[in-house]
């Protein structure tokens, strides 16, 4: 019986997962899953597609059973963008349609005092569906996203284990918070 292209995609992600202790070479294992998966014919059911009135949509497509890693649907009204944050665990990210654009950061503080936080931003990038934007650990994982264009888009995003803390910045106040509980940030 062959798999369907989402069951392929989860089968190579959980390998990918079990099969290395480094989130880098985890991230970029996902990130190819992820590319086959969107450029087989794969449809997102209706109901992950849905926008919502209250902001920026996320519908959990699929959480792994042990928790190791799981998969989101997200719908972009125009105009709409993430706080600055990052997810405590590697992540990959792909629009399905149409584009959105990371822009990812780095602490140029030491991170010594509590509740500081100075960033600069390093990259700002279209993620498409054939560009995605990849979080690794200890390099690249603070991050906004946002849909400036006129068309609504969908993205999927691929989180890992379900991290101790996960933090928003502030960079006008040169603040951040961090927060606590399972995969509170969905995008
Ligand atoms: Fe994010």
């Amino acid at each position: 019986m062959p798999h369907s292209p989402l069951e392929a995609f989860l089968s190579d992600t959980e390998s990918a997962v079990k099969g290395s202790a480094d989130p880098k070479v985890v991230s970029d294992a996902v990130a190819e899953a992820l590319r086959r998966l969107i450029a087989a014919p794969f449809y997102l059911e209706d109901r992950h597609r849905q926008p919502s009135p209250d902001g920026i949509a996320c519908h959990q497509v699929f959480r792994h059973p042990a928790g190791i890693f799981r998969l989101v649907s997200v719908v972009w009204a125009p105009k709409q963008a993430t706080p600055i944050h990052d997810h405590g665990s590697w992540g990959v990210v792909a629009a399905l349609d149409h584009h959105i654009v990371a822009s990812g950061y780095r602490r140029l503080d030491d991170g010594s005092t509590p509740g500081f936080a100075s960033l600069g931003e390093f990259s700002r990038a279209l993620v498409s569906d054939l560009s995605l934007h990849v979080l690794r650990p200890g390099e690249d994982v603070i991050h906004r996203l946002e849909n400036p264009f006129p068309d609504p888009a969908v993205t999927l995003h691929v989180f890992g284990a379900e991290p101790e803390a996960q933090s928003y910045f502030d960079t006008r106040a040169k603040s951040l918070m961090s927060v606590s509980g399972a995969w509170t940030i969905g995008v």
